[in-house]
């Protein structure tokens, strides 16, 4: 089979070995992949907004299986384009269509799907620039903080915690005056939930689903969980808290009806769905739905994951996913996310890096590098993630830090903090 799979971050890395070792494959491409998946995979440049281009190289490359790592095609409609094109049809791809992508491309979208099925989320409510005067209202209704979202995507930016009901207000009007354009035209108010976060992942063909091992990421940037948000700055898993009583909630009260819902309006969804969960005093509810794997969650997923991954994933892409198991590695994983100086913020490119031939016992995924005159340089804020196997996380961990030090580049961070909370 050959596969093709979209993506150039720490995720599509990671997804790209798991594929990588699956007897099933014939050849593997990555677009545009990165230096990481050019070891072992045929790096494919090409923009992923270019839909026709990712349908020429298809055909060039005869493949059999198209998978997406990152939502912004899927969002806008890439699974539409191979349905609809006639000499496309028969590409198995993995990855909702544009009105499922909704869940995640539409903050209002997803809490009314929520709504419908019964999923335990937030009290919510969603304004426009012609109902702001009832949105500053209902702010005053709620108690700090105060959680603010711009309804579509927002490259991670798009949701707001204010302290006071004044900046809350003055949050809003920002918000709907356009400072996301589009994307925050409609603003989601919701109930703030205090708890510990956790993501679970399902894999589904629109009926029936798989579901990957959990995982915790830590998002930001400062020790102990201070300063900005990131796109994420490490990940564990299992997740010690996750225990078989609250996974059943989770299956039971979330990834049960959302599953069902997804099948019962007949959306055309195969691919992964993540459940950004929180779980509010041994209670689960949604934070968020992604139509896609989390990063860098995918970076000690993947490793967890004792299957072929293929043959699922091609299942899920043909509908034919009724009666596959997926098995799981019974050692933890961790993987700690080395990231440029002043990330998530400014932060310089072209920094040569060193000592990755050194890391012994862990596995280096790349997020955000590129190859400069035969070096491996920086090329994005999150640069590598450094995955360990380990009997329990704290053990995994002990195995990333050490090699962690081994990396350098100027001006390198990362967090030391991770696990210290579980
Ligand atoms: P999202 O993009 O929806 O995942 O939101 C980003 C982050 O904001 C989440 O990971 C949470 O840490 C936080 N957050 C979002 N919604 C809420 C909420 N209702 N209560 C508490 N924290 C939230
Ligand atoms: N790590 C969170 C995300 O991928 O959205």
């Amino acid at each position: 089979m050959n596969v093709l799979l979209l993506g150039s971050g720490g995720r599509e890395h990671a997804i790209a070995w798991k594929i990588a070792q699956s007897p099933l494959l014939s050849k593997l491409f990555v677009a545009p992949g990165n230096p990481g998946t050019a070891a072992f995979a045929t790096n494919l440049n090409c923009s992923l907004a270019d839909f026709a281009a990712i349908g020429t190289l298809t055909l060039t490359h005869q493949i059999d299986l198209i998978i997406v790592g990152p939502e912004v095609p899927l969002v806008e409609g890439l699974a539409d384009y191979f349905y609809s094109e006639e000499n496309l049809k028969h590409v198995r791809f993995l990855g909702p269509d544009k009105h499922a992508a909704q869940l995640e491309g539409s903050k209002d979208f997803a809490k009314q799907f929520m709504h419908r099925h019964g999923v335990p989320t937030a009290r919510y409510a969603t304004f426009t620039s012609e109902t702001i005067e009832e949105g500053l209202t209902y702010l005053e209704t709620l108690e700090a903080p105060y959680v603010l979202k711009a309804d579509g995507l927002a490259a991670g930016k798009g949701v707001l915690i204010l302290d006071t009901l004044g900046e809350a207000q003055e949050s809003l009007k920002t918000l709907l005056g356009g400072q996301f354009g589009a994307s925050s035209a409609r603003v989601v108010i919701e109930e703030f939930l205090t708890g510990i976060e956790l993501s679970v992942f399902a894999l589904t063909d629109g009926k029936d689903y798989v579901l990957l091992p959990e995982a915790k990421d830590y998002k930001r940037i400062g020790e102990g969980d201070t300063g900005l948000n990131t796109g994420g700055m490490g990940a564990v898993s299992p997740v010690p808290f996750a225990d078989d009583a609250f996974m059943t909630k989770v299956i039971d009260r979330i990834v049960k009806p959302t599953m069902t819902g997804i099948h019962a309006e007949g959306m055309r969804y195969t691919g992964f769905v993540f459940f950004g969960l929180i779980n509010v005093k041994g209670e689960p509810f949604v934070i968020e739905y992604n139509c896609r794997m989390g990063d860098p969650e995918t970076e000690v997923v993947m490793p967890r994951v004792a299957s072929d991954i293929l043959p699922l994933l091609n299942a899920a892409a043909s509908g034919k996913l009724a009666g596959m198991h997926l098995e799981k590695d019974a050692r933890a994983a961790c993987t700690v996310m080395l990231v440029a100086g002043g990330y998530p913020e400014d932060y310089r490119k072209g920094d040569v890096i060193t000592g990755i031939n050194e890391v012994n016992g862990s596995m280096v995924f790349h997020a955000g590098t590129a190859l400069v005159e035969g070096n491996i340089v920086t090329n994005g804020g999150r640069v590598m993630a450094i995955t360990s196997y380990g009997n329990d996380i704290h053990d995994a961990l002990r195995v990333s830090y050490e090699n962690a030090q081994k990396i350098e580049w100027k001006d390198k961070y990362y967090r030391r903090d991770l696990g210290k909370d579980l």
